[in-house]
C-alpha cells in the first residue's frame, strides 16, 4: 500500500477531490492511502505562524523552515535527506522544480511513501529545497498561486499507475508519453454526427488496417501539437 502524506496549509482542499474516479477507487481498495495534514499542526509559538518576511527584503512572504522540517520529521523519521530511507520520496512542488513526467509518476508509484508539500505565497525557505527534499518537481512552466493544484496532479498521475488501479478493461501501457507519442483519435457511435464522420477504416474491421492509421495519425497528431516529442 502506498502512503501519500500532503503537507498543506489548506488541508480542505483535498477533502473532496480525492473521492471520485480511480482515485477513489484505489482508496478503497486499499492501493493507497491519502491524508493531508495541516503545516501549522507543527509550529510551536502562539499564533501558529507558518511564514515571514524575505531576508534581503522584497515582496510577499517565504514559508519558514522550521514547520517544515518538524513536519517531515514526524512524517518520515528523518531530519535531513541522506538519512530519508529508499524507498521514500520528499517532494517540494514549485514552479523552480524538475519537470514533472510519466516516468517520475513510474518512479513514484513504486515507493512505499511519498510526502508532498506544497509552497505557498511567494516561496519556501530554500534550505527545504537544498538540505530536506529528495525532488523538487515542477508541473509546468506557469505559477500557481500554490503547490496544491500540483500535488493533485502528481497524485492523480501516479496513482492510477499502481497495480490494481485501473481496470483490466483499461491499460497504462498504450497511452500517450508510455511510447514517446501522444495517444491516437479515438470516435465512438454514432458513426455521423452532424456531418462528420470518423475515418471509414475504423468502421470496416480489418484490424492490421486500424492498427497502421492509428500509428500514423499518433504520429501525426504529435507532429502538430507537441513537435518537441519528435525531436531525436
Ligand atoms: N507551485 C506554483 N506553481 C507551481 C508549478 N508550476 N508546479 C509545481 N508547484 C507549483
Amino acid at each position: 500500500m502506498l502512503r501519500v502524506d500532503i503537507i498543506t496549509i489548506f488541508p480542505g482542499y483535498f477533502r473532496e477531490v480525492l473521492d471520485f474516479g480511480i482515485i477513489r477507487r484505489a482508496r478503497a481498495a486499499g492501493l493507497v492511502d491519502i491524508q493531508a495534514h495541516d503545516l501549522r499542526g507543527w509550529t510551536s509559538d502562539k499564533h501558529h505562524v507558518v511564514d515571514d518576511r524575505p531576508f534581503g527584503g522584497g515582496d510577499g512572504m517565504v514559508l519558514k523552515p522550521e514547520p517544515i522540517f518538524a513536519a517531515v520529521e514526524s512524517l518520515v523519521g528523518a531530519k535531513r535527506r541522506e538519512s530519508i530511507a529508499g524507498g521514500k520520496r520528499v517532494v517540494l512542488l514549485s514552479p523552480q522544480g524538475k519537470p514533472f513526467s510519466q516516468s517520475l509518476a513510474a518512479e513514484f508509484a513504486l515507493t512505499e511513501q511519498l510526502v508532498l508539500i506544497c509552497g505557498r505565497y511567494e516561496g519556501v525557505d530554500e534550505r527545504v529545497a537544498d538540505a530536506l527534499v529528495t525532488d523538487e518537481i515542477s508541473i509546468g512552466d506557469y505559477v500557481l498561486s500554490g503547490g496544491e493544484p500540483a500535488a493533485l496532479t502528481v497524485i492523480d498521475a501516479t496513482v492510477r499507475l499502481l497495480p490494481g488501479a485501473l481496470g483490466s478493461d483499461t491499460s497504462a501501457v498504450n497511452e500517450s508519453f508510455s511510447d514517446g507519442l501522444l495517444d491516437c483519435p479515438q470516435y465512438t457511435r454514432p458513426p455521423e454526427f452532424e456531418g462528420m464522420r470518423p475515418p471509414d477504416v475504423l468502421l470496416k474491421g480489418n484490424h492490421a488496417e486500424i492498427e497502421r492509421w492509428r500509428r500514423e495519425a499518433a504520429t501525426e497528431k504529435t507532429r502538430r501539437n507537441r513537435p518537441d516529442l519528435l525531436k531525436p
